[in-house]
């Protein structure tokens, strides 16, 4: 079963775990390096003995550093959440407010988990100063007795994976963390993506993306980077050119555009490796225009990309 983390954000590859460890099987001796660690799903759910896990947002890092020096826990997030729950209850709403000025002014990361599971659709964004600035997703009893139930068995879930292996988190900047990567490490990269949502934490340009080519290319360990590769009107144009060096995995989702269950849309994923991994091609072979566009009327078999619900 795959282990959800506590902290939700937008981009997060739950649904892609198993596809990357896939091709992870031959590596296993590894240390695992993520620059883009996110809500750390995938080291959580592979589970390397090693780790180097880092994040240009400082608030991710501090949430799990806290986990791992036990100044979290679940009965901890428990009583923080009940309280801090009752009282959004008792002020119909207006206690998320508080708690974000509160966030803004101090960082505390249990406040950064009360926002993140409360804010509207899961959203992780900042305003241009860095002060996280979603609105509250207004529901009854928002953090009702199973939800924060759930919240604290995710605490503990991530707690034990950490607990079991030799996990280093940091908060850096990408460039940072690939000067220290040694040749034997195993680096998996899910950078933001050009073009899309863009805040204090997650813009990224053209010249993001050719450093962050370069700089794997640099001492030859083995890598991993997640991207898109096309959707109905575009192609990602920098597969076939910045990345031509690679080898390609390719996966299918659909996403929602709308409310309507009607409306969707096919996106093909990839994995770009400067390894060979089962069924991988290299990218100059690759034909862009053999791909699936369509989108199935199968009524949601297929689906694995829905619009975040809060
Ligand atoms: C697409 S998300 C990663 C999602 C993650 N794989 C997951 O499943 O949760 C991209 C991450 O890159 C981080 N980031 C953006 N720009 C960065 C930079 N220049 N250096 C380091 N981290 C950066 C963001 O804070 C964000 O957490």
């Amino acid at each position: 079963m795959t282990l959800v983390p506590p902290i939700k954000q937008q981009g997060i590859k739950t649904k892609l775990v198993d596809w990357i460890r896939g091709v992870c099987v031959d590596q296993p001796r590894r240390r695992w390096v993520e620059p883009f660690m996110g809500t750390g799903v995938v080291a959580f759910n592979l589970r390397p003995r090693a780790a180097l896990l880092c994040d240009g947002n400082p608030h991710v890092i501090r949430f799990y550093e806290g986990i791992q020096s036990g100044g979290i826990t679940a009965e901890g997030g428990r009583s923080f959440l009940v309280r801090e729950g009752e009282e959004l209850s008792r002020t119909d709403g207006r206690h998320y407010y508080f708690i974000r000025d509160r966030f803004n002014e101090a960082g505390d990361p249990l406040d950064f988990l009360f926002l993140n599971r409360a804010c509207f659709n899961g959203l992780m964004r900042f305003n241009r100063d860095g002060g996280f600035n979603v609105p509250f997703c207004r529901k009854p009893n928002r953090f009702a007795p199973a939800l924060v139930t759930k919240i604290c068995n995710q605490i503990s879930a991530v707690a034990h994976v950490i607990g079991s292996g030799d996990y280093e988190f940091k908060h850096q900047e990408f460039r940072q963390t690939l000067g220290e990567v040694r040749k034997t490490d195993l680096i998996y990269c899910d950078p933001p993506y050009i073009g899309r949502h863009v805040d204090y934490f997650n813009s990224w340009s053209e010249s993001d993306e050719f450093d962050l080519h370069a700089l794997l290319g640099r001492n030859g360990a083995r890598y991993i980077v997640s991207t898109w590769l096309r959707n109905r009107y575009r192609v990602n144009g920098y597969v076939h050119s910045l990345w031509s060096d690679c080898s390609i995995l390719t996966r299918r989702h659909f996403y929602h555009v709308g409310a309507r269950e009607s409306n969707r849309n096919a996106v093909h994923e990839a994995l770009l490796m400067n390894f060979e991994a089962a069924g991988s091609t290299p990218v100059g072979e690759f034909n862009m225009d053999a791909l699936d566009m369509s989108t199935p009327g199968d009524g949601g078999r297929d689906l694995e990309f829905r619009q975040a619900a809060c």
